[in-house]
């Protein structure tokens, strides 16, 4: 983040607009943030595009663009309107600027820049894996540091948050995130989507032990995750099935119980990684954050539940207003930057490509690095 020459004195108050644009969610919040580092949420607006893309069973990229551009002044709008302050209050812009879709965050980048232009204030660029991991502080106390697994439909990390700006990513997925494999299983079975609840609820009359599907990396030293090969083997498996509504019932729930198996071996893999990085006192008690839209699965919840209580962490699964996108998440984070200072100019890029913690992307391979640098 670029420390832009002192043309902006930081104010103790400060009062951010919030953008998010990086998937399929147009977003907008107004966040105070008091000179004691309380805050206080004003506002928090969301437009979700579900309608649009479940023709096609996922999020389509253009399609997203397109609506982002459509939406993202109205949406602003009503977030400054709610929160009932007027533009010229505001202290700063803050705007998701990568990763995700690129057309998104374009269009969410430029909206924010033409605003802090207009109204002289400045422009924070905010890595949207910031705002996920910072995102447990939204709902109350959360003190650093803390140990969190985000899964949503674009992200699947665990990552050790140690203070702003300290973080180190243990485990990221090669592949597809566990959203995705959720929305994918429900394509094939054409259950709808988003997938996720609709692969609960068939889930819930199925056999979780009817079909052995594969646990990848089950038992590997690291705390990395895929799912591509999940996938595959769930279409297989309905390719094979009679396709009655109990053989979807037996996929979802042996699909479920697979994911399940999964968070919960790679979790209790990197609680062993998170204790040495912040170098605790063996057995002393910590904390465990679980965000994104996954986090509404109740078998994935009570998994953790029960993980955490066996390994002496306490499990803090925040509202899913504030672990799903929203824009107050990116105002947290923003707001956080603005009273140090950091601020961005006016050529900041949006980027496709963002890992919240680059070095340790760098030096982990498996963990997403393909020609062009690793993904997030
Ligand atoms: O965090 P989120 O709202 O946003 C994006 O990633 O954009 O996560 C959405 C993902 C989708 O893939 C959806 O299928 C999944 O979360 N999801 C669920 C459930 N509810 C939503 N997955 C499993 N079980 C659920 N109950
Ligand atoms: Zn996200």
């Amino acid at each position: 983040m670029a420390i832009t020459a002192l043309k902006y004195t930081v104010q103790e108050k400060a009062l951010i607009l919030g953008i998010e644009s990086s998937c399929d969610e147009t977003a907008a919040s107004v966040l105070r943030r008091e000179a004691d580092g309380s805050i206080e949420i004003l506002s928090s607006v969301i437009a979700s595009q579900d309608e649009k893309h479940a023709p096609f069973g996922g999020v389509v990229p253009e399609i997203a663009a397109r609506a982002h551009m459509q939406k993202l002044d109205d949406i602003i709008e009503s977030a400054v309107t709610r929160a009932d302050v007027q533009y010229s209050d505001l202290s700063a812009i803050a705007a998701t600027s990568g990763p995700g879709l690129i057309g998104g965050v374009i269009a969410g980048l430029m909206g924010a820049k033409g605003l802090a232009m207009s109204l002289d204030v400045p422009l924070i660029a905010v890595n949207h894996l910031e705002g996920h991991a910072l995102s447990p502080r939204l709902a109350g106390e959360c003190p650093f540091p803390y140990l969190l697994l985000l899964i949503s439909g674009g992200h699947t990390q665990l990552l050790s948050v140690k203070g702003l700006g300290d973080y180190q990513r243990l485990g990221s997925t090669v592949d597809d995130a566990a959203g995705e494999a959720f929305d994918k299983t429900a394509k094939v079975m054409g259950l709808g989507f988003p997938g996720g609840p609709n692969v609960e609820r068939t889930a819930k009359n199925g056999n979780p032990a009817a079909i052995k599907l594969p646990r990848p990396f089950k038992g590997k030293d690291h705390a990395d995750f895929s799912f591509a090969g999940l996938k595959t083997a769930v279409a297989r498996a309905y390719d094979a099935s009679d396709k009655t509504e109990i053989a979807k019932a037996d996929i979802a729930a042996s699909f479920q119980e697979a994911v399940c198996d999964v968070l919960t071996e790679r979790s209790l893999r990197a609680m062993q990684m998170f204790r040495d990085d912040i170098k605790a006192e063996p057995d002393s008690a910590q904390r465990f954050v679980v965000a994104g839209g996954v986090a509404a699965n109740s078998q994935i919840r009570s998994s953790l539940d029960k993980l955490c209580e066996d390994s002496n962490f306490s499990l803090l699964a925040p509202p899913l207003k504030f672990c799903t996108d929203n824009a107050a998440m990116i105002a947290l984070a923003g707001a956080e930057h603005y009273a140090l200072g950091n601020f961005d100019n006016m050529d900041v890029k949006a980027r496709p490509r963002w890992p919240l913690d680059g070095d340790s992307a760098k030096h982990n391979p498996a963990s997403g690095f393909g020609k062009k640098g690793p993904k997030s």
